[in-house]
């Protein structure tokens, strides 16, 4: 009886209305009165990561609603990629740290070998108006074929722009999914966006189709919702590298390669080790896809969506051990753009897209494949030969001096000293409290 009371209080305490229309100032103190125990401390974290470029921070503040501060992530740069004969230096933003060292590892092995080839197998992207119509099927069909023309007339406006870029809309389609779901129905339209991704522009024509679509004036048509999919088997790109056997590695590289080949085989039948494996690749690939300021979530989902289109979810790479050539390829649906949305707007974006020498989403999607593929081979390298902690451990022996507040000659020592040595916090903690005392 006398607690609900004062757990209304305390709760109303921490919510509150009209907070978008806040200052930040405003918000940050509210934040801090009512969730944060150390007030100035917090207020200090937030503030140490404003830039101090007001016009930079204002930019920041506007991408989303209700910034207090900036989070930022390491950017950096893993160079010799060979693709197509041609060489890059990659962009990659991310926080774990052997990413960029295997990356880079990779690139070099590669670039002695040939370097990667890649090719963009197809760029068409799916959206669908979703409704429920309860009638004839024939009745639909008939009103669809004679409204089609229409539907793509409608979005005139919209598609003018990308028409002169050589993209549009491809087709509209009426679907039947009544077995699945019952009234069910789809206008499924295919789009080709060319250097844009293409998700407000695909939004836009969907709803547009939909709002004419529903007029009917003899069918009772409910449009639930209108929306583009992340799932672009369409949009799909192929990056691979192959080389001798014997060029595989100076020693045992029979044994190598078909231990390379196993790691792969495993992740196609177990899904334990197939989204460990995935996971792996995507440390390259949304490395690459966050730098140049595209939806790494869009990319995530459709990816794992891809690896399970046979219904058993599997590995994103493949690799072929034939007439003594190693060949290890990945194939990737990537809906990517170098024009639009973040791309242009993030300063940091842009200079990625410049160090890329502009590439159009094709070249991009070719790029952000590789990217993916080296981290696998880094990865499987690793696992089935030295085990992944050595190289690992080594890359975050600096996090841990940074947690045990080492000073800079601390460093230097310690890091000599585990040169040869299995890194773990307890052994590095162990050799600074020596080295300290
Ligand atoms: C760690 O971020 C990624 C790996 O686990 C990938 C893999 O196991 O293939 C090393």
């Amino acid at each position: 009886m006398y607690i609900w009371p004062l757990f209304k209080t305390q709760a109303m305490l921490k919510t509150i209305t009209g907070f978008s229309k806040f200052t930040k100032e405003e918000k940050i103190n509210w934040l801090s009165e009512a969730f944060l125990e150390n007030k100035k401390d917090a207020i200090s974290i937030l503030e140490q990561y404003w830039n101090s470029n007001k016009k930079l921070q204002q930019l920041h503040d506007e991408f989303i609603e209700n910034t207090i501060s900036n989070f930022y992530l390491p950017y950096a740069i893993a160079p010799n990629f060979i693709i197509n004969g041609k060489p890059y230096v990659i962009p990659m933003a991310v926080e774990e740290s052997s990413v960029v060292a295997a990356a880079a590892l990779v690139a070099k092995f590669w670039e002695e070998r040939g370097g990667f080839t890649a090719k963009v197998v197809a760029t068409t992207k799916i959206g669908h108006v979703h409704f429920i119509y309860q009638g004839d099927f024939a009745a639909l069909k008939a009103y669809f074929n004679t409204i089609k023309s229409k539907l793509i007339e409608t979005t005139e406006s919209i598609t003018k722009n990308m028409r002169k870029r050589g993209g549009g809309i491809l087709e509209i389609e009426l679907k039947n999914k009544t077995n699945q779901l019952e009234n069910y129905y789809q206008l499924e339209v295919t789009f080709e966006t060319v250097d844009s991704m293409g998700a407000n522009f695909i939004n836009s024509c969907l709803e547009t189709i939909a709002n004419t679509f529903k007029e009917s004036q003899s069918l009772e048509i409910e449009v639930v919702m209108s929306i583009l999919s992340n799932y672009v088997p369409e949009c799909l790109v192929r990056a691979e590298v192959s080389c001798k056997v014997e060029d595989f590695s100076a020693n045992n590289a029979e044994e190598q390669v078909r231990k390379f080949k196993q790691a792969i085989q495993i992740a196609n039948v177990e899904r334990y080790r197939a989204v460990t494996h995935n996971k792996g690749i995507m440390n390259g690939i949304d490395a690459v896809v966050i730098a140049t300021g595209n939806d790494f979530r869009a990319v995530e989902a459709g990816a794992h969506a891809y690896a399970s289109r046979t219904g058993q979810y599997k590995s994103l790479t493949n690799c072929s051990i034939s007439d003594g050539v190693f060949k290890f390829w990945i194939e990737i649906p990537l809906a990517l753009g170098t024009v639009g949305g973040l791309t242009k707007l993030h300063p940091l974006a842009k200079l990625s897209l410049d160090i890329l020498e502009h590439p159009t989403a094709k070249e991009l999607m070719q790029i952000v494949a590789v990217a993916g593929l080296a981290q696998n081979f880094a990865a499987l390298k690793a696992l089935t030969t030295t085990g992944i902690q050595h190289g690992h451990m080594k890359m975050h022996l600096q996090n841990i001096l940074n947690q045990l507040s080492a000073s800079t000659a601390e460093k230097i020592e310690i890091t000599s000293y585990f040169g040869d040595k299995q890194v773990s916090h307890n052994a590095v903690a162990e050799v600074l409290k020596k080295l300290r005392t």
